[in-house]
């Protein structure tokens, strides 16, 4: 369609497309790439989109993500697709889901909490709520908002 917002194809690297509109930025901050990040990247924001309405998109030249990474991701933007891009070609697209338990990538906000002690255990959480996440620490118990971990 000629009225399509045309955006540069890559040749490799990821995508990461229908990222909740206004969630695109904290996606970048999740894989750390700023203005010292060496490849090229970029964010697009509110790009309309049939299945969620207003969507955001990064493309991030050769960079392959961590599951670490996409865990991570998963929290932010769930439902978020995944692709893969070699030699202009998707060739691997998956759905970005929550997994149940989510290990090692978050921190306890509870001090007393063991996974914070000095020889600190890998926090571990259950997903206890999906809309909006909910998280509940497997060592104190305690139920947690996303905004209390992120
Ligand atoms: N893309 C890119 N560079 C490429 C290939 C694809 O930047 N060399 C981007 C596209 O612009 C799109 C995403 O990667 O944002 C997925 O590409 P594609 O599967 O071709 O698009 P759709 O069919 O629209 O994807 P979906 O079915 O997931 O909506
Ligand atoms: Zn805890």
């Amino acid at each position: 369609m000629k009225e399509e917002l045309k955006v540069k194809k890559i040749k490799d690297g990821t995508v990461i497309d229908h990222i909740k509109g206004g969630m695109g930025r904290k996606v970048l901050d999740i894989l750390d790439i700023g203005g010292n990040f060496p490849e090229t990247s970029a964010l697009l924001m509110n790009v309309p989109s049939k299945r969620i309405g207003k969507k955001d998109i990064v493309k991030i030249e050769n960079k392959t993500l961590k599951k670490d990474e996409v865990d991570e991701i998963a929290l932010i933007a769930p439902n978020a697709t995944w692709n893969v891009i070699k030699d202009y070609k998707v060739v691997k697209k998956s759905r970005i889901e929550l997994p149940d338990l989510i290990e090692g990538i978050l921190k306890c906000p509870n001090p007393k909490c063991i996974s914070n002690a000095d020889e600190p255990v890998k926090s571990k959480f259950k997903v206890e709520e999906r809309e909006p996440v909910k998280l509940r620490c497997n060592y104190c118990e305690r139920i947690i908002d996303l905004k209390d971990v992120l």
